[in-house]
């Protein structure tokens, strides 16, 4: 398979490098920029990136290259930090600056390149729109290096040597906002790297299918099913590799969606013939939950709780003789890649794993088919299997569930009224087609009753929350600007339609400083 090996100097775009190789069909990998020469030689890459980043060259701590990966003899392309870092390694001048570019540039070509190939404003002799992000420049490219590009403020906005195969963006063809980056990138990939694409999610089920039954063997593996789109394409997958050699576990917590725990374990066995069983332990979660307002706490009863319950399920598979050595999990590759040690990482990893601490406490080797995988190809891996659409685009539901939109004591009752308020803010959202334009939409039950007024009489009854976010990767969010007319509709019905509460409000704070759930 082709490889494009990308350096991560700690840009907060890395990733979206990416994305872009792979949306060209070729597969790429993040690795933090103190990799050494042998270890990249070693991937055999057909090309490498060197990503952009905060520092400046000459800062104390600036991340540095080891520099033998420049004499690779690999295609090499630097963006931005790597650029300067490039040509300071390979004997050019650069200047520092007080200040810094940011927003969009109008570059011009300076001189022919293979990177311009097919530029569409080049061949009209104009310029082209491009996304600026730098504090220093390169004031002389190094020897063998000639200018291909400049803008208004910069003489060296772009440089190369065709004959090292090394090419130089001081912006960031990966953007959105450079216009003509994407076809940039192409360039890199196939005009100078002459790379074929051969990365496709048909590709990749193929390659996984093959390689977990060569992992697999004639042992088994365990999955924990939630309901979400990751791990049900991990068992969709495995199903198709290893069959009924795969044990699906469900677990009804009893803070599930309305019927959320049948809808997936019906389509599951309906449409995929998954072995799977269906554990309903509502009252023994619900049993343990009993009197507990704090959010930490509900979210360790419910972590220890499931990992008590599967573990029993497990040992219950294994005693009925199956040789089980494995554990899948939906890791993706967000979660994997390892981040750079420059003023912070440029991707966080998440805190709030669902079955943390289980491949410890059970033993077993994890088994991780996702982990090469963004999202959105998680969700293209999923369509190619044939999952349906309401799963591949669910929104994020966190492990403890309802529990922590139940705002203090969870109670049968109480889960009651939220579930039917959940319910309608989810056909709202779908009938309007904004659940598929937002981030994540639910309702919270807050711990209050307020005074309204129904018919001739007062009430004092619940108030629901509405929790309707935009956000890219849940670490930043923002409160969704729906129509005023649809945010009437959801409380209308809700008030309505959902005896016990009079009183539905919006939630227009951003993350930070407020976090998306409630507890
Ligand atoms: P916060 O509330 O931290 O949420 O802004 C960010 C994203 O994570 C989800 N979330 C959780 N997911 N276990 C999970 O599996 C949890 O304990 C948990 N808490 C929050 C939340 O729904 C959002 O998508």
């Amino acid at each position: 398979m082709s490889k494009v090996i990308i350096l991560d100097f700690g840009s907060q775009v890395t990733q979206l490098i990416a994305r872009r190789v792979r949306e060209a069909g070729v597969y790429s990998e993040i690795h933090p920029c103190v990799i050494t020469a042998d270890k990249v030689a070693a991937m055999n890459p057909d090309a490498v990136i060197l990503s952009g980043g905060p520092a400046g060259v000459g800062e104390t701590d600036a991340p540095a290259l080891d520099r033998a990966i420049l004499d690779l003899t690999v295609p090499l392309l630097a963006i931005c930090y790597g650029m300067q870092l490039m040509a300071h390694v390979l004997g050019g001048v650069l200047s520092q600056s007080e200040t810094r570019e940011y927003g969009p540039a109008d570059f011009d070509k300076a001189a022919d390149c293979p990177l311009w190939d097919g530029i569409a404003p080049f061949a009209e002799g104009k310029a082209s729109r491009v996304w600026m992000s730098h504090g220093d420049k390169v004031q002389t490219p190094p020897p063998g290096f000639i200018v291909t590009g400049r803008t208004a403020t910069l003489d060296v906005a772009a440089m190369s040597c065709d004959e090292r195969r090394m090419y130089a963006l001081q912006f960031h063809p990966e953007v959105h906002h450079s216009v003509d980056g994407t076809q940039m990138l192409r360039n890199f990939l196939f005009k100078v790297a002459k790379i074929t694409p051969d990365w496709s999610m048909s590709s990749f089920v193929d390659r996984v299918v093959k390689q977990v039954r060569e992992t697999v063997g004639d042992s088994h593996v365990i999955c924990a099913l939630s309901g979400g789109v990751d791990s049900t394409v991990v068992a969709v997958l495995l199903n198709k590799a290893i069959g009924k050699q795969l044990h699906c576990i469900f677990v009804d917590n009893g803070v599930l969606r309305m019927n959320e725990g049948e809808e997936v374990v019906n389509m599951l066995r309906g449409s995929f013939n998954l072995n799977l069983k269906y554990v309903q332990a509502s009252d023994l979660f619900l049993g343990l939950l009993a009197g507990v307002e704090d959010p930490e706490k509900k979210r360790k009863i419910i972590g220890h709780t499931f990992i008590d319950v599967f573990d029993k399920e497990a040992s219950a598979i294994k005693a009925e003789g199956h040789d089980v050595k494995f554990l899948a999990q939906g890791t993706l590759y967000p979660d994997v890649i390892e981040s750079v040690s420059y003023k912070g990482p440029s991707a966080v990893i998440k805190s709030h794993h669902n079955v943390g601490g289980l491949p410890e406490k059970m033993n077993m080797k994890l088994i991780e088919p996702l982990r090469e995988l963004f999202k959105d190809e998680v969700r293209a891996v999923g369509a190619e299997l044939g999952i349906p659409e309401s799963i591949l685009w669910r929104h994020p539901f966190p492990g403890p569930g309802l529990a922590i939109r139940v705002i203090g004591e969870v109670t049968k009752p109480r889960l009651d009224i939220l579930r039917k308020a959940d319910v309608i803010v989810m056909e709202e959202l779908r009938a309007s087609g904004f659940y598929r334009k937002v981030w994540q939409g639910f309702a919270v039950l807050l711990p209050l009753k307020t005074v309204g007024v129904m018919g001739d009489g007062r009430t004092y009854e619940h108030v629901i929350a509405l929790r309707i976010g935009e956000s890219v990767d849940a670490m930043t969010a923002d409160w969704a600007r729906l129509p005023a007319d649809l945010l009437a509709k959801i409380s209308g019905r809700i008030i309505n339609e959902v005896k016990g509460v009079n009183r539905v409000v919006y939630d227009i704070s951003s993350k930070p400083p407020s976090t998306i759930e409630w507890e």
